[in-house]
């Protein structure tokens, strides 16, 4: 039976390759980008974890603009 992994943060450069590459290692994985589980959210992402039994979770969600952080 194949893994099970879950991706937050999915639409990103690092999230969409991660998927890919997890498909290519014949993981089954369940991605999630922004709209479907913001993980500021904890309800929303106890909820999805809660619903996926998933073997290893990788949070690839970032706030990703450097000079609006840095201000
Ligand atoms: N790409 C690289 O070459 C590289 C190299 C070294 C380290 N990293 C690290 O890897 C991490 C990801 O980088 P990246 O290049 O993939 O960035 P990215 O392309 O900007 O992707 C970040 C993703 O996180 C999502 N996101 C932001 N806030 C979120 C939230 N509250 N809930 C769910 N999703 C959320 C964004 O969605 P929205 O578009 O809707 O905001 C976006 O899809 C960062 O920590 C970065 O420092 C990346």
């Amino acid at each position: 039976m194949n893994k099970r992994a879950v991706v937050f943060g999915a639409a990103g450069q690092l999230g969409s390759g991660l998927v890919r590459e997890l498909q290519r290692r014949r993981y089954s994985v369940m991605a999630w980008d922004r709209a479907q589980v913001d993980i500021t959210d904890p309800a929303a992402v106890q909820n999805a974890l809660a619903n996926y039994d998933a073997e290893v979770v990788f949070n690839a969600a970032s706030y990703n603009q450097v000079d609006v952080a840095e201000k």
